[in-house]
């Protein structure tokens, strides 16, 4: 006898049709009467359930109470045509082993609809809900195209360090890193404290970026990128931010910006017909629970259906402006002149906030939009600095109910400019050697960018907040599972 598992997306193509198998997994519904139950079990592996058929007469009291919503079960049985509606095959129960009760009094999920804002009060068992089930398959899928995507072209990965001694965006946005005695911190003469008795013997944090480090690999590899976590203490409570995220930052030498558009634009694109191509069932699934919700809302707030919008970006191609063509856009609006943004357009100079981004993409242009030329006070120190003295060759990439998916840029390649860029910046030269060092020694033209993974899967499952696209999200006062 076969006594292998049968995973469920299996079971249910009818993989091992009228032979005897085994499932196991939990229970997503029950229902039934006196003479036969129907048990809905999943185990990851499907959108769908596999339709367990239980003849009570069969079983023993104590087995058919404990088959509740959440109980993990074992199910041997033959795997059949299913006569019911809404399944192709279902198990003929022949024996059930009871692996972990659920006691119905008290798990919190029902089969029922459940409010994002309740799944998240109870993240670590918001993976067995249909929507989360969703999300992690499409989460797997869109790592695995990443690597796929800058294998094929020849790009080597490069694991870039979690703990740095430097601020890579410079906005000092970071997480500090000590072993120190908070409540014994030693301190130096003049009062300052001596972090040459930390644990790296010097002040370190979380990164923010991995950038600075791939860069170094870039030098050497040419065409290199680092896919890891980054940290930001930020104290943005939005919906599109999070203190913990992951960036995919491919770096290239040689590469001007144009180049650097083209590869930002064809990455995108990539990763979103992979999507079409592989995730449809929890497309289609993400995309009517969207619909679901918007249900009522008068049309004008109504997105374009997912699998429509995921499309609409294949079938375009991003405009590209610079950043100064952008802000007399922007200053010429509707909403600008009369007064509807909340932060106004003050000329060149303005920092763009997302609602301008929006308008640029979802009313101005339609379609996704990269800007470039951004002025260098509002942009990263190692940004190159263009001819006119005013602006660096930046891009950001925009997309619709995103804003800013992707930022990026050609980097300052010149020792002195870099050197006083950093000086400009503020940062310690002392913290900067090594990078700079890339500028002294064989230093060419290199460009990249980085991707906000987490904003990627906002676009691509269609959910209004990144904390639902993450398994465990970290924001401001919350670090709970
Ligand atoms: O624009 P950012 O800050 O660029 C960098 O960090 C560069 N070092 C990248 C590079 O050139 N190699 O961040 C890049 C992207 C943003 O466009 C956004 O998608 C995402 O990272 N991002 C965040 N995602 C979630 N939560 C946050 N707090 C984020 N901050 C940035
Ligand atoms: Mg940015």
């Amino acid at each position: 006898m076969n006594t292998k598992r049968t995973e469920i997306a299996n079971a249910l193509t009818g993989t091992g049709i009228n032979s005897k198998i085994i499932v196991k997994g939990w229970i997503r519904n029950s229902r039934g009467n006196n003479y036969v139950l129907f048990v809905a079990m999943n185990d990851g592996s499907s959108l769908h359930n596999l339709q367990v058929v239980v003849d009570v007469e069969k079983f023993d009291d104590s087995t058919r109470k404990k088959l509740s919503v959440g109980s993990a079960i074992s199910v041997e049985g033959i795997l059949q045509k299913s006569e019911g509606k809404g399944q192709d095959f279902e198990v003929i129960a022949e024996n059930i082993e009871i692996l972990g009760t659920a006691d119905p009094n008290e798990y919190p999920l029902q089969p029922k609809r459940h409010s994002l804002e309740f799944l998240r009060e109870i993240g670590h068992l918001r993976f067995r809900t249909n929507t989360f089930g969703a999300i992690t398959r499409i989460r797997h899928s869109m790592i695995y195209a990443i690597h796929t995507f800058f294998t094929e072209k020849g790009f080597y990965n490069i694991h870039t360090p979690i703990i740095t001694g430097s601020d890579c965006e410079g906005a000092g946005e970071m997480f500090r890193l000590s072993t120190l005695d908070p409540t014994n911190i030693p301190k130096k003469e003049d009062g300052s404290i001596d972090y040459s008795q930390d644990f790296f013997g010097k002040e370190t944090n979380l990164t923010v970026s991995g950038q600075l480090n791939v860069e170094l690999a870039c030098m050497a590899m040419s065409k290199v990128y680092t896919f890891g976590p980054t940290f930001r203490a930020e104290n943005s409570n939005t919906t599109r931010h999070l203190a913990e995220f992951w960036m995919i930052e491919p770096e290239v030498a040689f590469n001007t910006i144009i180049e650097n558009m083209d590869l930002a634009e064809e990455f995108l694109k990539y990763l979103i017909s992979y999507a079409l191509e592989h995730c449809m069932t929890d497309l289609s699934f993400l995309q009517d629970r969207l619909k679901q919700e918007e249900k009522g809302k008068p049309a004008d707030q109504q997105t374009m259906p997912l699998i429509d919008k995921l499309n609409f970006i294949l079938d375009n191609s991003f405009e590209r402006l610079s950043y100064t063509e952008a802000i007399t856009i922007l200053e010429n609006s509707k909403p600008n002149k009369k007064g509807k943004f909340k932060y106004p357009i003050n000329g060149f100079g303005t920092d763009l906030q997302s609602e301008h981004e929006r308008f640029l993409v979802e009313k101005h242009f339609k379609k996704p939009v990269i800007l470039t030329d951004y002025p260098k006070e509002i942009k990263a120190f190692y940004m190159k600095l263009n001819d006119d003295n005013k602006t660096v060759a930046a891009m950001d990439v925009l997309f619709p109910q995103i804003g800013e998916i992707i930022g990026g840029s050609e980097r300052e390649y010149d020792y002195a400019k870099l050197q006083q860029r950093i000086e400009e910046a503020g940062i310690p030269m002392k913290d900067m050697w090594w990078y700079l060092d890339t500028r002294k020694y064989g230093s060419v033209p290199h460009a990249g960018f980085g991707l906000g993974f987490e904003r990627l899967m906002l676009f691509v499952t269609g959910m209004t907040n990144i904390r639902d696209v993450i398994p465990f999200p970290r924001y401001p006062k919350n670090a709970e599972f």
